[in-house]
């Protein structure tokens, strides 16, 4: 096999389309884990980990997978009342463990020969010819170790699972983070219901891609856009934008505020956006629209924990603020799309096609473009071309 070559063995699907795709696209166009690969899940304790692959080893399971899940953090009867609650109907191929014990795990692991092994959690779990208690620098490194190698002597997949804090700490899985194949994070806010999978490294597969599902009452449905983005009217301070994420393009809402600030201490926070993009955006505003920005707090961020770095983006930043300090909105069923130049020109975007299909998708049928040549293939949707932010600007109400 060529170095850095797709295995050519067959990924193994969950059918779970948000969750395959993270994990990875064949050339053929199947999604899915790769045979002998470990793959870790990151994100905050309470995000639902531990819903999103007790639901993935079920769908495994009943397209006839085995499949072994390793609780190390729940009893077995515990364990099975989520499986009840996710109504995974318990299939055949599908064992439950409740285990800490490295050893054990490995022994039924060999003994059951499922094709995905998840351990839940790896923090949890220890060797016991170790010295430190479970979640230590030399437990981890041990059972991480020796899980990587049980999955390539046996190409067994393993999904460890662990829990990271917002601010890194609890820095246990970075330590594993080298071992593994494949890291991705399992993202959300408590208060929204959006739970976001994006992949951090893939050696299988591309980086820039996002799942998206919402928390239910019976745990985590598909969706294929964010639940809170362009619901209810159009109000001043946000704009709707379609953004590229790896092979799809989703609908972002870009808020922003503006305050009485203290000039020379005026306060610019963001979050799910780049601050030096808004710091650009600001003075962009200030030179070519003829906005008095310096005593200003502004604040911006991306509605439903998502986040943007597309250039593409720019357009509705600069519409946000804008609106947000004139108190302006767009008409509803209006988004904008462009990068936003030094000069106050309007620029470049690629994928316009699939952008404007999103957006005529999610009833948003009228969209601000830069001057470009626009795909023929623009049903349901009018563009509506701005070269400047002047032009721009002309469209908030
Ligand atoms: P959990 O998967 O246990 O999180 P993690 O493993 O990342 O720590 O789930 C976290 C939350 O999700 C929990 O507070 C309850 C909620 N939840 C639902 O809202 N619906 C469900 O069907 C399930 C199983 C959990
Ligand atoms: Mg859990």
């Amino acid at each position: 096999m060529e170095v850095g070559a797709e295995p050519s063995v067959a990924r193994l699907p969950t059918g779970l389309a948000e969750f395959d795709r993270v994990l990875g696209i064949s050339p053929d166009g199947t999604a899915g884990i790769v045979p002998g690969s470990v793959l870790l899940v990151g994100g905050e304790p309470g995000v639902g980990k531990s819903t999103l692959l007790l639901q993935a080893a079920g769908a495994w399971a009943r397209r006839g997978a085995r499949v072994l899940y390793v609780s190390s953090e729940e009893s077995a009867e515990q364990i099975r009342l989520r499986a009840e609650r996710l109504e995974l109907g318990l299939p055949p191929e599908l064992f439950l463990l409740a285990e800490t014990n490295l050893q054990r795990i490995a022994e039924q692991a060999r003994k059951i020969r499922p094709r995905v092994l998840l351990v839940d959690s790896v923090q949890m779990i220890f060797a016991p010819s170790v010295d430190g208690s479970p979640g230590s620098v030399s437990q981890m490194r041990r059972c991480g170790s020796e899980l990587v190698m049980l999955a390539k002597s046996t190409s067994m997949s393993v999904v460890l699972v662990g829990h990271v804090t917002k601010d890194g700490q609890l820095a246990g899985p970075r330590l594993l983070e080298h071992l593994v194949d494949a890291v991705i994070y399992f993202e959300g806010e408590r208060m929204h219901a959006a739970r976001l999978v994006r992949a951090v490294k893939n050696r299988f597969g591309a980086t820039l891609e996002l799942g998206i599902f919402e928390m239910t009452g019976h745990g985590l449905r598909e969706r294929s856009s964010v639940p809170e983005v362009g619901q209810g009217e159009a109000c001043p301070g946000s704009v709707i934008c379609p953004v590229i994420h790896g092979s799809r393009c989703l609908l972002a809402e870009i808020q922003a505020l503006t305050a009485t600030g203290f000039l020379g201490a005026a306060k610019r926070k963001s979050s799910g956006l780049d601050a030096n993009r808004l710091a650009m955006i600001i003075a962009v505003l200030e030179q070519h629209a003829g906005l008095r920005l310096a005593d200003r707090d502004i604040f911006a961020q991306v509605v439903g924990g998502m986040r943007v770095v597309e250039p593409a983006s720019d357009l509705a930043l600069l519409l946000a603020v804008a609106g947000a300090e004139r108190r302006k909105s767009l008409e509803s069923g209006v988004c904008a799309i462009g990068e936003v130049g030094l000069s106050g020109r309007l620029g470049g975007v690629t994928q316009m096609e699939q952008r404007l299909m999103e957006a005529a998708r999610l009833g948003f049928g009228r969209v601000l473009v830069p001057p470009i040549v626009l795909p023929q293939r623009t049903k349901g949707v009018e563009p509506l071309v701005v070269r400047s932010v002047q032009e721009a600007m002309e469209h908030l109400g």
